[in-house]
């Protein structure tokens, strides 16, 4: 049985990671294109910079570990193997951390900074900002977090397209819907596989229509229980 699993921020909201659009619509107090696009970048790098030390510092504090649905997937991937592919919208390391190998976290990693004068990924976790210099170049005025921004294109999308074209089970997990390509991730798995289709989410979401099923709850109770429905 083939199966993609495609997650969001919901998945980590009870790792004590805040998820994107909370009910004040901010994220972590900004205005989310003020420090996830291009634009809010140039106009202002030093809050930019800021802000993703603050949310790699965090990920770092001890008490935020993996839950049960992050070790849910884990347990899913064991026993599928190859056939299995977990895609994340997170810029957490949570699903490796819990243990996942086959993961493509397409909208980048906080864990690494970007070089754009070698093109590097450095591993990185402590903060950086504009002055910072590339370990592999030496040049410095080039790092900036190795995050995917409103307007950019996101990573591995080939790899995820040829994936949802042949899987059988498609499961959309703690993501809210709002942002392409990955909201349209499930028509694909439908429309070009024939695909079952899953929404596990605490709410409705925006596309919650294009999927078979719908399961509410707290990802933690969910997502292990639909793990072992599913196998
Ligand atoms: P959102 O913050 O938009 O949505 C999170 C979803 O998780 C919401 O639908 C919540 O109802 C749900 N949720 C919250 N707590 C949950 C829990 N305990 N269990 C299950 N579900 C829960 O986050 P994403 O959809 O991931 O992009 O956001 C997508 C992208 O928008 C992000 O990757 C980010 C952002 O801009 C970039 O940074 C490029």
């Amino acid at each position: 049985m083939r199966v993609v699993v495609l997650t969001g921020a919901g998945i980590s909201a009870e790792s004590g990671i805040r998820t994107f659009r909370g009910s004040d619509g901010l994220w972590e107090g900004h205005h989310i294109e003020d420090v996830a696009s291009p634009d809010g970048f140039r106009r202002d790098p030093d809050t930019v910079y800021r802000f993703y030390n603050d949310r790699r510092r965090q990920l770092l504090q001890p008490e935020i570990q993996p839950n049960a649905a992050h070790l849910a997937l884990a347990r899913l991937e064991e026993k599928l193997g190859d056939d299995f592919l977990l895609v994340t919208q997170n810029i957490d390391d949570l699903h490796k951390r819990a243990g996942s190998l086959r993961l493509l976290p397409m909208h980048g990693e906080l864990r690494r900074a970007r070089c754009s004068a070698c093109l590097g990924l450095p591993d990185w976790d402590g903060d950086f900002d504009e002055k910072t210099k590339c370990p592999a170049c030496g040049k410095s005025g080039h790092l900036r977090p190795h995050v995917v921004w409103f307007g950019e294109m996101p990573l591995y999308m080939e790899d995820i397209y040829t994936a949802l074209a042949q899987c059988e089970v498609f499961a959309a997990i703690g993501t809210s819907g709002n942002v392409y390509p990955a909201a349209g991730f499930v028509d694909v798995a439908r429309r070009q596989a024939g695909a079952r289709s899953f929404e596990l989410n605490l709410e409705k979401s925006l596309v919650h229509n294009a999927f078979e099923e719908g399961r509410y709850g707290k990802a933690t109770e969910i997502v292990p229980k639909w793990v072992d429905d599913i196998l």
